[in-house]
């Protein structure tokens, strides 16, 4: 159990920790919320809600998992999104094919944007790479411009490992 003189990073109102230390510790709280539970679907909502309230400027956060050759939605927080996106498709569609994370500072100069919420100005997609392979991913936007630098990617690819280490050992498919 995390101290309670110290609310965990979804309860805290305004934290002053520097980002790093922050991406720390939600990291820790994340792998206890998520520790011995065994349903994916049930880890996968409950992480996303930990991460859309513990970070500031977010309008959507959510999972898309693969199925097949296209990316499906799963488990977010904002408003209702496009529920298919083929790979290599959209932020989302790139971040999957390529195996890698995606930090988008402006959407509008991203060719291929998805705009599923209007308001979305900036992005960061984290590929979740299980055992045997692509799992999906985590999409974040943000309506403010640039919302998101190294110091969150960083942050976020180590939350993506944690919901990984939850997830693979789930069935998704
Ligand atoms: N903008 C994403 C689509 C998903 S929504 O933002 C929820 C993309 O370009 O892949």
């Amino acid at each position: 159990m995390h101290n309670l003189a110290r609310p965990a990073p979804w309860n805290a109102a305004a934290r002053q920790d520097d980002k790093a230390t922050r991406y720390a510790e939600l990291t820790a709280e994340l792998g206890a919320l998520l520790a011995g539970e065994p349903d994916p679907i049930a880890n996968a909502a409950n992480a996303v809600a930990a991460i859309y309230h513990s970070l500031d400027g977010l309008n959507w956060a959510g999972f898309y998992f693969l199925r097949g050759n296209e990316l499906v939605l799963g488990p977010f927080q904002g408003r209702p999104a496009c529920v298919r996106i083929a790979l290599g498709k959209g932020v989302c569609g790139t971040a999957a094919a390529q195996r890698r994370s995606v930090l988008v500072p402006d959407v509008e100069a991203f060719p291929g944007h998805i705009a599923c919420d209007a308001a979305s100005r900036s992005e960061l997609v984290i590929p979740l790479l299980g055992s045997s392979g692509l799992l999906g991913v985590l999409d974040l936007d943000s309506p403010v411009l640039a919302r998101f630098d190294e110091t969150d990617r960083a942050g976020c690819e180590a939350l993506a490992a944690v919901v990984v280490r939850h997830l693979d050992r789930s069935v998704l498919t």
